[in-house]
């Protein structure tokens, strides 16, 4: 995976429940503001929300309702707004089809002197049908995305896009047919990134991506990991530190500990590539030095796991300690299929003596990486085959933790600027370049 994503939250750990964002104490002072007296600071709130935004994707204010004290010099406005966002059909602009939507928004505005500051804004769909509800399930969810029509000319926006996918990936293809059966798999899957897209709740963008023309079933064949569903209960001792709690944030990126994000190639062998990584930020926690090591030696001699086809992190860590080391990414590069064992032990630069199962509990989880190095975690990928960037935050019918498939590794964590119903988002040294 070839390039650095900034955040990436981990799909299927988002769990707990996160703190509500502080409510303000009920203000004696504060009075219902008549509507054209909340137009200003409503109108510097859109303005904000719009920011950076392409024109033709910009919302329109809908309703304002609110309240306004003094404070200090100025008065402040609680504001609830709905705001309305412009449907889009335009590829260059939002590049797939977005349908019409209504956000419901809270806004907190400090007026003084006329000069607006946005203190707070907090913004979510309207439509609360679709909830988070541990009950619902997928067949529950689906039904409501298709009630949408397909805009009129969706077929010539989408051989144009297909167009631009295979020259931007360099695509060839053996045969008309081949040709023909991938752009509907491209534009099916532009469909199901629409779909995702709709319905996720964080700031994740989803669309175009080297794998767009690939099949659900390809995708998941070639890069993903169903051995991981075993995961639980593979006989590691349990971590029992309980440490302090987490700092707010962390990015173990920014401090050296974790080596450039590498490319599996068309290979599930994301376990490998996982464990090295803990393994790395381990080795340089303790030791003071960053070295890349081999995930090829793990695919090659490790024979508990299956290479290409996939592995656990818990077979992977036994290996390197019965090995007796691993050698840097150097001396025994990446091929992306398994070849015969070349170990030697003459050139591991890392030894480990050890390994633990982490709680699953996101505020242990949080705290042990802040103190002690990038984590080897597994995630289900729903969606990740269409992932661009920004904060993933599916559905949990579309995401469950039963459906574990991708091992990644958790370099630091942060906080959501819009809370939902959790606060914290995870991220990962995971990327690809869409
Ligand atoms: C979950 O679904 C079951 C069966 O449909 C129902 O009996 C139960 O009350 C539901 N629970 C919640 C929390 O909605
Ligand atoms: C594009 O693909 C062809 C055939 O797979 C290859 O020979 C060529 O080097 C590629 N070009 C680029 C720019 O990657
Ligand atoms: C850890 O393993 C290394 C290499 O196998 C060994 O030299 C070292 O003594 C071990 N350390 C402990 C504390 O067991």
């Amino acid at each position: 995976m070839a390039s650095w994503l900034p955040l990436l939250s981990l799909l299927g750990l988002l769990l707990g429940a996160a703190p509500a964002p502080p409510r303000r104490a009920a203000d004696a002072q504060a009075r219902e503001a008549a509507y054209p007296e909340l137009l200003g600071p409503a109108r510097f709130a859109l303005e904000m929300y719009n920011r950076g935004r392409a024109a033709g994707t910009r919302a329109t204010l809908g309703a304002v309702r609110g309240r306004v004290r003094r404070a200090g010099q100025g008065s402040l406005y609680s504001l609830r707004a709905t705001l309305e966002e412009p449907p889009c059909n335009d590829p260059t602009v939002c590049q797939l089809p977005v349908s019409k939507k209504t956000l419901l928004c809270s806004f907190e505005i400090l007026d003084e002197l006329g000069k607006h500051m946005l203190l707070r804004r907090d913004c979510g769909p309207v439509d609360t049908k679709v909830t988070d509800d541990k009950n619902e399930t997928l067949s529950s969810v689906l039904p409501l995305l298709n009630k949408e029509p397909l805009p009129q000319d969706f077929s010539v926006k989408m051989a144009s896009i297909f167009k631009e996918f295979v020259t931007t990936y360099n695509r060839t293809y053996e045969s008309k047919e081949e040709t023909q059966w991938r752009m509907s798999v491209f534009s099916n899957n532009m469909m199901r990134a629409q779909k995702i897209q709709a319905l996720d709740r964080g700031t994740a963008q989803y669309g175009v991506t080297k794998f767009s023309d690939l099949t659900e079933e390809e995708f998941r064949t070639i890069y993903l990991n169903p051995l991981l569903r075993e995961y639980r209960g593979k006989n590691m001792r349990l971590d029992k530190s309980t440490g302090d709690s987490a700092p707010s944030e962390w990015d173990w990126r920014r401090k050296g500990a974790v080596t450039k994000v590498k490319n599996q190639g068309m290979c599930g062998s994301c376990w490998a590539f996982s464990v090295t990584g803990n393994v790395e930020g381990q080795w340089f926690l303790k030791q003071g030095a960053l070295l890349s090591l081999s995930e090829q030696e793990l695919l090659d001699c490790d024979k508990v796991d299956k290479a290409c086809l996939g592995g656990l992190p818990s077979n992977a860590y036994s290996a390197i300690k019965t090995l007796g080391g691993l050698e840097t990414e150097d001396d025994y590069s990446y091929r992306g299929r398994m070849q015969t064992c070349g170990f030697s032990p003459k050139k591991a630069r890392v030894y480990i003596n050890d390994s633990v199962e982490l709680s699953q509990n996101e505020e242990t989880l949080a705290a042990w990486l802040a103190e002690k190095g990038p984590i080897s975690v597994a995630i289900n990928a729903f969606g990740m085959q269409f992932y661009r960037h920004g904060i993933s935050h599916p559905l949990r019918p579309l995401c469950s933790p039963w459906l574990i498939d991708h091992a990644v590794l958790l370099v630091g964590y942060g906080n959501l600027p819009v809370p939902v119903d959790h606060s914290r988002y995870w991220e990962s040294a995971e990327g690809w370049e869409p």
